[in-house]
């Protein structure tokens, strides 16, 4: 099942797990978002499966949905986390996960985020710099404690994927240059309290081709042979995310044969994943109301009440999420899809074939599972959406919609 099997139009609309849209938008209020956790399950076991002959360790990426139930929905199938800030951790301390099996990326931890993770004692923490190698020495040498370091490559290649969520070429500030990676070790020698665990790479995000990852990992693999041969122990080689969902029908990476060459190419490793989109991405839609229908010479734009406030991906990256109605009963047309935002950015979707919707309609932009409420924020004062999870029959809120009052928190008058 991909989790759009678990969104389909049955007894005349849209239902999620078998739950009518319609009765979720009328108690939660629009915009919320909807998630499915069959959906999320399901798709955890499919990337377990596909990959079962290299037994991974999965990382789910918090960044592409932090939401505490849907991590516990992750973790009660198994799954580890990836993070990349103390909040994210602080998180996964609220679910009572297992700190061996977190791994702390980023290129920007600070001293007291290094702190928290060493605390915890995570699995790994994958250090992108020189500077960022001394300062965890530091603080763990202070600390009296051990860190488990993996280092991230940048291994220069071409994800083929949009400018701003490449991040594997040697221009991005992502990694570690290959030929800087000898000055890392001399300091990891010098540091009893640093253990390299691991070698990793991420090389970008929706990356439908398998063969960057390939190269990528041929790199990996390279680079990780001759750490070994220098005498460090390396457990884990780390992949990081990347692989790509469909959005309107793209094909996904072939991960038969992703698997087929870690198999092969990775053996004597553990392997380690870090995906985020393709666990969530397809489970979750974001569901808004129609308020006004207008034509300015012609051009059709349908005004919503989400705004890219709620939904950043179309205005940032120009992404195209399919809209489908709740009740199908539309005719479709080419028009924009737009917010109350002051901001011409501010679109859902633009030119794009939609349902032909009246005031009161509700429409549900879908594959907004990861990278949707995540990237949310109150500008024009707007507040944060509700977030619900369906589970078979039954469904709650796992997020409140944020109050008039939420606005004004933390901002005392004198
Ligand atoms: N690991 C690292 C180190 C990452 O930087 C990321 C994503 C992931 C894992 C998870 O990648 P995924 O499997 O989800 O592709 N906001 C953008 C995506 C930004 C991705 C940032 N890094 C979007 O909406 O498309």
């Amino acid at each position: 099942m991909t989790g759009f099997d678990a969104f389909l139009h049955d007894g005349g609309e849209l239902t999620c797990e078998g739950t009518p849209l319609s009765r979720i938008a009328r108690q939660a209020g629009t915009p919320s978002y909807v998630y499915s956790r069959r959906a999320i399950r399901d798709s955890y076991h499919r990337l377990k499966d596909a990959f079962a002959r290299v037994d991974p360790l999965i990382c789910y990426s918090l960044k592409a949905n932090d939401n505490l139930s849907l991590l516990r929905v992750l973790q009660e199938e198994g799954s580890g986390f990836d993070v990349v800030s103390g909040g994210e951790l602080f998180r996964l301390q609220r679910i009572g996960a297992d700190p061996r099996r977190i791994v702390f990326s980023g290129v920007g931890k600070t001293v007291q985020e290094m702190e928290m993770a060493l605390e915890w004692g995570l699995f790994s923490i994958n250090v992108e710099s020189r500077q960022e190698l001394e300062t965890l020495a530091r603080v763990s040498r202070r600390m009296g404690r051990e860190a488990r370091v993996a280092v991230r490559i940048n291994p220069d290649v071409d994800a083929g994927t949009h400018p701003y969520i490449a991040t594997g070429l040697h221009q991005h500030k992502f990694g570690v240059e290959t030929d800087q990676i000898d000055d890392l070790l001399e300091i990891i020698e010098n540091s009893p309290e640093i253990r390299l665990v691991g070698l990793g790479y991420h090389i970008g995000s929706q990356i439908l081709d398998v063969q960057p990852f390939l190269d990528a990992f041929e790199r990996l693999r390279e680079g990780a042979d001759r750490i070994r041969d220098r005498g460090f122990p390396l457990e884990h080689l780390d992949l990081g995310g990347g692989l790509g969902i469909s959005y309107q029908g793209e094909t996904g990476p072939d991960l038969q044969r992703y698997a087929g060459a870690l198999a092969q190419t990775g053996e004597g490793y553990r392997i380690v994943m870090e995906p985020g989109r393709y666990l969530v991405g397809n489970a979750g839609v974001l569901l808004t109301r129609v308020l006004y229908r207008k034509t300015n010479r012609g051009k059709v734009f349908l005004v919503v009440d989400a705004a890219m406030t709620d939904l950043l991906r179309p205005s940032l990256y120009g992404a195209r999420h399919q809209i489908l109605p709740v009740r199908p009963d539309r005719s479709w047309i080419t028009a924009d899809v737009v917010g109350p935002v002051c901001e011409s950015g501010d679109f859902l979707a633009r030119g794009q074939r939609v349902p032909d919707a009246h005031p009161g309609d509700l429409l549900a932009v879908m594959s907004a599972g990861a990278y949707g409420f995540v990237l949310s924020s109150n500008y024009n004062s707007r507040r944060r959406a509700a977030e619900v999870l369906v589970d078979g029959d039954e469904w709650r809120e796992i997020r409140v919609r944020e109050s008039f009052e939420d606005l004004v928190r933390g901002e005392p008058l004198p």
